[in-house]
């Protein structure tokens, strides 16, 4: 069955629109009008039980979970943690990616452990050796040859909406979460002059941070804090420029900073060792765009690089982020390109940010903290932190979506 069939979305429907446990109250007063409302309560930040409802639906809905680029070929597999499971990604010989449950439809056992990958002609579970066609169809099951009482079609693979978008890939464990396109609707306006799909990731790294993922998307959205914690980045971009768009019906949020004179791209001197992304406006050569897209890809567009933050909840007080920095081909097609210029800025500016979200973890752990009132400066933030507070009440997320069900609606479901 193909994933993105319409099959695959029949089997699931919305089951759960329970609240999270946290006071409505304080949710109502992150809920008020901009310049009176309070972040979300502490308790957002810190509790298993938030955490635990946050897995089972923000986290079952659609997000990102990787690049095009690393699952290409034909016969790819991989199995990725998602919300509180893992997901089985495989590329078939058709090209087309496919998710399933990356559970067996024998006995259960995981077909791949969690982070595992192989590449093979056949999905293969490695506890009885049922083997699967790429497309998720069971065709041999060891010993049953010839059983009349078995037909193997009756057990393909849990198929789960996937969706590459613009390079990326998107998945939705819940089947419950509408259309990918309602999702990020309006952001391919946004994202499309720079072709994200063509550029070519030549650097990763990874942190563990601790604090919670709402915390490095909150420090994301806000300059508020560049002018204490950032000289480098002042350096380049002056942290009261710009501003953020106005909420769209998508689940994102996002805003622009402008470059100083001398500065040509984010590097720690303002120079670039790359080429400008073919085609760019000249207002977008000279700018910075910065989108959160709900719950966990953080897109920074440069005039010549993409950097993304793709972030992974491992506890209420830690996430993993993976921090990626793509270049144009033009600019890597030269011998002695190196992307160290806007690594080793981004590198240093990160670390400044997770030290500070670490520390407001920890405030927010001592229990004298308090939901605290937004600055001007932080009308971003609002939007992010309203966004989250109205899929804490089982609301869309977007305050321009009043009727069609998103992930925030959603829990994992039984297939
Ligand atoms: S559980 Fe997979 S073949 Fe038995
Ligand atoms: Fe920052």
């Amino acid at each position: 069955m193909d994933a993105n069939s319409p099959i695959a979305y029949a089997f699931s429907m919305p089951v759960n629109k329970s609240h999270a446990p946290l006071d409505s109250t304080a949710l109502a007063k992150s809920l008020a009008p901009f310049g009176q409302s309070r972040m979300l309560p502490p308790e957002a930040y810190t509790s298993d039980e938030v955490f635990a409802w946050e897995s089972a639906n923000f986290f079952a809905g659609w997000h990102c979970i990787g690049r095009s680029a690393d699952i290409a070929a034909a016969g790819m597999q991989r199995a990725d943690k998602v919300g509180d499971t893992t997901a089985l990604l495989v590329r078939g010989e058709d090209l087309v990616l496919r998710a399933f449950a990356n559970v067996c439809r024998h006995r259960g056992h995981e077909i791949l452990p969690c982070g595992g990958s192989t590449t093979a002609r056949a999905i293969t579970c490695p506890y009885h050796s049922w083997s699967y066609r790429l497309d998720g169809d069971l065709f041999n099951a060891a010993a049953y040859q010839g059983e009349s009482n078995f037909d193997v079609s009756e057990f393909p693979l849990r198929a789960l909406p996937v969706q590459e978008w613009h390079g990326w890939i998107f998945l939705d464990p819940s089947g419950a979460s509408g259309p990918l396109e309602m999702h990020l609707s309006g952001l391919s306006e946004r994202i499309g002059p720079y072709q994200p799909e063509r550029l070519v990731v030549m650097a990763t790294h990874e942190y563990v941070i601790e604090a919670n993922w709402k915390i490095v998307n909150e420090n994301y959205q806000e300059c508020y804090h560049c002018t204490s914690i950032h000289p480098e980045l002042c350096q380049v971009s002056p942290p009261e420029s710009g501003e953020n768009w106005e909420p769209t019906l998508g689940s994102w949020v996002g805003g622009w900073q402008e470059l100083r004179e001398h500065a040509t791209t984010m590097s720690l001197d303002g120079h670039s060792d790359g080429v400008p992304i073919p085609n760019l406006s000249p207002a977008e050569l000279r700018r910075i765009d910065y989108i959160g897209v709900f719950p966990n890809l953080l897109i920074s567009l440069h005039p010549d690089y993409l950097m993304t933050h793709r972030a992974i909840p491992l506890s209420p007080s830690r996430t993993w982020v993976e921090c990626s920095w793509a270049f144009p081909p033009e600019a890597i097609a030269s011998p002695t390109f190196d992307p160290a210029y806007a690594v080793d800025f981004w590198d240093i500016t990160n670390r400044e940010d997770w030290s500070a979200c670490e520390s407001v973890q920890r405030g927010l752990e001592s229990g004298f903290a308090k939901a605290g009132p937004l600055s001007p400066a932080e009308d971003a933030i609002y939007q992010f932190v309203t966004m989250v507070a109205r899929g804490y009440l089982g609301q869309p997320l977007s305050p321009l979506n009043v009727a069609t069900p998103n992930a925030a609606q959603t829990q994992k479901v039984d297939h």
